[in-house]
Order: C-alpha cells, then structure tokens, then sequence
C-alpha cells in the first residue's frame, strides 16, 4: 500500500481535501462548500459546525477513494482562511458565527488597539500594523459589543485551528496563521504579553504555538470511525492559507528570487524572506512562513473579485471571456479609463477600509470592454503601488502567478509589465490543500525534511510577455491622490 499524506484547506467559499504521494502527485480530491454570512453591511462571517460538517464529509470522500486506490493516509496537515476568529466557552462550545478575514466591522478596535500600543512599536514586534481584518481586534470588538458572549469566552481559534481541535480534541495554532492575529511576538514567534496586557486581554485565550510541521495531535475515535480515516492518524499544525500555498510551490527564502502572485477574489504578491524585517510603515504584511523563514504580503482586497462583480452586477449577460476579449480588443490609441479597485476598502499599501472604488475619465466614446480594461489595469497598478513597498525589502525576479485571474493572458501582461518582473503562469494546480499536506508529510515519514518534501519552483520556459497599459500608471496615481488626498 503506497502511503500519502491529507491535506484540508478551509477556505471561504468552501473546503478543499487532497491526498498527495511523497513526489507530491495528488492522487484523491474532494471539495464542499458552505455559505457566507453578511448579516450587516460589512459584516462576513461562517457557522464553525458548517466548516466542520463539510470538511468531515469530504474527509469521508477522500478516504473512500484512497482505499478504492489501495494508497493509506500516514499523516493530515491543515490550512484555511487566515485572521478569522472562533470563539470557544471552556467546554469547546462555539458561542457565536466566526466573524472572517474580509469582516470590517473592527474600526473602532483598531484604533483602540493604536492608542494603547504605539504604531511602532506593534509594529517592531507583530509585523504588522493594527489591521481591520486580523483576529486580535474582533477579540476586543466582541468584549466591547457582546459583552455577555465575552464573559463565557475561554479559548479564540483561527478556523483551520478549530477544525484541528474538533479533530483531535487538542488547541493549538503554529506561527504562519498566528502571525496573522495581531498580538505574535515575531522574533520569538510566542505571544507577545505585553500586548496582550497592555488590551487587558489573558494569554490563556489563546493556543500554544508549535512549528508548523509538528503533530497537533491524532484523529479521534469517532471521528476515524465516521469518516473512514485510520484511527489515531496523526494530525500536524500546517499553515494559513498563503504559507501554505507558498510551501506547495517550494517559495523559501533559500530561493528569494521566487515569489507568487495569486489573483483570486483578493489579489495576494507573497514574497519570501529570510529575517523578520517589517516595512517601517506596516504597509504590507509581515508573516512567518510555514517552514521556519519569513515572508511578506500584499494584499490588494478586490482582484479578481472585482472583475467578477463587474460581470454580476453590470453585465450579467456576457460571458467573462467576452469581457475579456472586448477588454483585449481596446485599441491602444484610444484614452484610457481608470478604475480605482477599492471595492472593499484596501490593504496594501493604504491599510484603509474606507477606501471606495471609481471609474474615472469616462466620455461618451467609451464603452463596455473600456470598462473592463480598466479593472484589469487598475488591479495591476494597485499591486504596483504594493510592490514599491515590497521592494525595498525583497530581492524578487520572478513570479509564479495562480488563481483563476490568471488564465487571462493579458491579465498577466499587464501585471508583469505593471510590476516589472517575470510572470509565469504554474503548471500546476498546487494551492493550500497540497501545500498542507506537504507540510505533514515529515510527520507521516514520507520524507525526513520539509525541504525534501517541499521540491524547487516549477517555473515554465517563458514568462507571460508584458502588456503595456493603456493608462499610464501616473495618472492612477494622481487619480488616487485628487480623491484621497496625498502628494499631487
Ligand atoms: C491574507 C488574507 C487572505 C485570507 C484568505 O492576509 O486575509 O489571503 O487568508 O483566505
């Protein structure tokens, strides 16, 4: 019986479960999705027993399959959304829907957060500034808005750490997704009790931090018996979504020239690094990689989102493909328009969720495929705006482009010529699901190292050729200064 490692990833649209043998070949693959909350504007949030209920009946697949294959699991790594919080009472109970990554409602707390622990400093030590999204504000949002919920909570969990405990009855959380809570102590990748103290919050809510390739513990019984997995297979940590996508496409900062560009609902430039170096300002993020090193992150919130909510709320009727071949077929004669993607706040390099998005510079010669043009150019000139931070920072050449933004060929053009670096689409599928179960396949004795497991960026012969925007990048710029404020 040839063995694999398991690896679940729990993302917002719905949870992914691969098995992959020790050459990183998947060879079963189940999918369930779940819904999303938005009980206010601006709120987002999933029910903890969804994720659960999901992730077992695809678990429940994957199994049956691999014993119709006669391959045996050795080992399951996690990974899922990053920054969300799951509030638990002492008897592991869920007291309420998890409020998610892309959740605005914490404004208040981050300022909160500001006045009580100086930018600087937070970030010297996090890696990051206060952030709307990250968990550490929603835990002090839920003690200012539901008091009497705050006075039953017992443990905080980021989701795929909850499936963790669900799993095997243990709490713990390893550093790449506890890097995106706000309150870890990067140098010693602990939490940092100072912060904590400082926002009156115990260190006892929150779960011991093991390395990403540790065992958290094993299935339990029941839950072996339910979903045909073996019992007492062991359970390892993984990492948040990113990391884990990272490790699938062997991104380490043994090879910092290699970095990803992900255009998915959010746009996401992942840059890895080999010191916990935080830009001064906080304008991108500062995580812990999964294997040991560091990386930064860009997030620009609307990407491929944005392209999609021009196709559902505008034009319903055309196929993306047309949209896109109309956006191709713009003449490059013509005056561009621009478009301003802040369609949920921003990010990188702003950290503003106030932000909102514009087209601008429209006449009465433009028309639908102008309109699509200009998401994609403005998508590109945010990550731009993003990557100036970066670089000063990083040593990258190329990137590794995935997510379902980039099968667009002049997507990609134009990133690569907005960025100034080499885009390559992947060959492959990898995301975090095969990059959590590469991150237990130490665990489960497919392989000694996590470096061995991981192999080396499958980087095609040619990069996507760069296109050249029809707006010029200076005028997004001055667009976004005349609206926001800022240099001329
Ligand atoms: C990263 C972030 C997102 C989520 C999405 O900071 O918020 O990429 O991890 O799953």
């Amino acid at each position: 019986m040839a063995e694999v490692t398991v690896g679940v990833d729990l993302g917002t649209s719905g949870v992914k479960v691969v098995a992959l043998d020790a050459a990183r070949r998947s060879v079963a693959s189940a999918t369930r999705s779940y819904p999303l909350l938005t009980p206010q504007p601006g709120w987002t949030e999933q029910r903890p027993g969804d994720w659960v209920a999901a992730a077992l009946d695809a678990l429940s697949e994957v199994a049956g399959l691999l014993r119709e294959g006669g391959h045996t699991p050795a080992a399951l790594g996690l990974s899922g959304q990053m920054h969300g919080a799951v509030f638990l009472d002492a008897g592991g109970e869920v007291l309420r829907p998890a409020p998610l990554w892309n959740d605005q409602r914490t404004g208040a707390q981050v300022r909160q957060i500001e006045a009580r622990i100086p930018r600087p400093d937070l970030i010297a030590r996090t890696g990051n500034r206060a952030v709307t999204g990250f968990q550490l504000p929603k835990v002090l949002w839920l003690r200012d808005e539901e008091p009497e919920v705050f006075a039953r909570l017992a443990h905080v969990l980021l989701p795929k750490d909850y499936l963790g405990y669900v799993l095997t009855g243990e709490l713990a959380t390893e550093p790449s997704d506890a890097s995106g809570v706000g309150a870890l102590n990067l140098a010693w990748l602990d939490w940092d009790g100072d912060i904590l103290g400082a926002l009156d919050l115990s260190p006892t809510l929150f779960p011991g931090v093991r390395p990403s390739t540790a065992r958290v513990g094993t299935l339990r019984a029941d839950l072996a018996a339910r979903t045909g997995l073996p019992a007492s297979l062991p359970v390892v940590a993984g990492g948040g979504d990113n990391a884990a996508a990272g490790i699938a496409l062997g991104l380490s900062a043994a090879r910092p020239e290699t970095g990803s560009l992900s255009l998915g609902t959010s746009g996401v430039l992942f840059a890895p690094l080999a010191r916990p170096t935080p830009d001064p300002g906080g304008r991108v993020h500062l995580f812990a990689h999964a294997d040991g090193g560091y990386h930064l992150l860009g997030v620009t919130l609307a990407c491929a989102g944005a392209l999609q909510w021009v196709h559902d709320r505008l034009f319903p009727e055309a196929e993306l493909g047309t949209l896109l071949e109309e956006a191709r077929a713009v003449p490059a004669s013509e005056e561009g328009v621009l478009f301003l993607p802040f369609l949920a706040g921003e990010r990188s390099p702003h950290m503003d969720p106030d932000l909102r998005g514009a087209w601008l510079g429209l006449s009465l010669a433009h028309r639908r495929g102008h309109l699509v043009r200009a998401v994609l150019e403005g998508t590109a000139f945010a990550l731009a705006d993003t990557y100036d931070v970066m670089r000063e920072h990083v040593g990258l050449r190329s990137l590794l482009a995935t997510g379902g933004g980039a099968r667009s060929d002049l997507w990609l053009g134009l990133m690569a010529d907005a960025l100034g670096l080499d885009v390559y689409r992947t060959g492959s599928a990898a995301g975090a699901a095969e990059g959590a179960a590469v991150l237990a396949m130490p665990e489960g004795g497919l392989h000694a190292r996590l470096g061995e497991a991981m192999g080396r960026p499958d980087l095609p012969e040619e990069p996507a050729p760069p296109v050249p925007s029809h707006a010029p990048r200076g005028a997004y710029t001055a667009a976004f200064h005349r609206l926001y404020g800022g240099p001329a």
